[in-house]
């Protein structure tokens, strides 16, 4: 039976992915730190360990999926790895986002995607990297479903009316079919794709239609932008929001829009509209 390894199974792309390589008749070896905690199925072997500290493989793979960390995932490729495997890599769009951010460790994380594709194209003969824009679709992302919680805690949410930057949010399900799609089309071997989503809203727009999915819909409040800054530094300086940046509010001003035509040409990409 044919054997891939799946790293990140237990994450949002990684889980929707398992189901479908079980489905084309791989066998599955699953990597998670915490093994024991993650569901049996059929046709899935959970193994404890990290790539920091891998474990031993039954099998070797025919294929691994990279669904966790890339500077991680690169660094055990290169030093361990057959070159002739077939590799699926999940990178990020943030790699091109944020390598000029105003935010000293934004800039540091681009700087090491970056090194991380170089090293694993160099390693890899059979490699495709995809790079995803902002995702959602599982309720376990950090941006939407954060919203979410935060708007549902506080029946209301806040934006600066400025906060016009054009996203394409890209369904954590497109993603996963994305890759099984690259495994099926050679012609996506040794190739690099954005991965966007199927629709581009500006970002009042995206949060608009995230709360109204919410029961009872939280109240937006569109406020000039130096109101918003000041209520985020209350925010930040009380505890309430942790993890937001300046960069990040200069961020919601900015187009982050990308191009699918080469995934929709080389593997027949199809992203839906979001609808969250
Ligand atoms: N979320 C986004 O909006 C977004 C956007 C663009 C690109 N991406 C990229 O897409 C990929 C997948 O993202 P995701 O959001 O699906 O991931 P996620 O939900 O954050 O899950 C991360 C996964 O990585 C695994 N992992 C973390 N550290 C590990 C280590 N040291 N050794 C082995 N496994 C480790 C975790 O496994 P255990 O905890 O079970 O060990 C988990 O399965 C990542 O490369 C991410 O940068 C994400």
């Amino acid at each position: 039976m044919k054997t891939a390894l799946l790293l990140g199974g237990s994450g949002q792309i990684g889980q929707a992915l398992l189901p479908r390589l079980v489905s084309d008749g791989w066998q599955v070896l699953a990597v998670s730190r915490r093994a024991a905690q993650m569901p049996q199925m059929p046709g899935v072997e959970w193994l404890q360990g990290s790539l920091q500290q891998m474990p031993t493989l039954p099998h070797p793979p025919e294929v691994i999926f990279s669904c966790g960390p890339l500077d991680a995932f690169s660094l055990w490729y290169a030093q361990n790895a057959q070159p002739a495997v077939r590799v699926i890599a999940f990178g990020s769009t943030s790699l091109k986002v944020k390598q000029d951010s105003t935010d000293a460790a934004e800039r540091e994380m681009a700087a090491r995607l970056a090194q991380a594709e170089t090293r694993l194209i160099e390693a890899c003969a059979g490699l495709t990297l995809l790079r995803p824009t902002l995702v959602y679709g599982s309720g376990m992302d950090k941006s939407l479903t954060r919203i979410v919680q935060l708007a549902t805690r506080h029946g209301r949410f806040a934006l600066p009316r400025t906060a016009l930057g054009l996203r394409q949010p890209v369904h954590v399900e497109d993603l996963a079919d994305a890759a099984m799609a690259c495994l099926h089309h050679e012609r996506s071997i040794g190739r690099s794709y954005d991965l966007p989503g199927g629709e581009t809203l500006d970002y009042i727009d995206m949060v608009r239609r995230v709360l109204a999915n919410i029961d009872p819909a939280p109240r937006l409040h569109l406020v000039p932008l130096p109101v918003f800054s000041a209520l985020l530094w209350l925010a930040r300086t009380s505890g309430k929001v942790n993890g937001f940046n300046n960069a990040m509010l200069a961020r919601m001003q900015q187009d982050l829009v990308f191009d699918s035509q080469p995934a929709r040409e080389d593997f027949g990409y199809a992203p839906r509209a979001f609808r969250p």
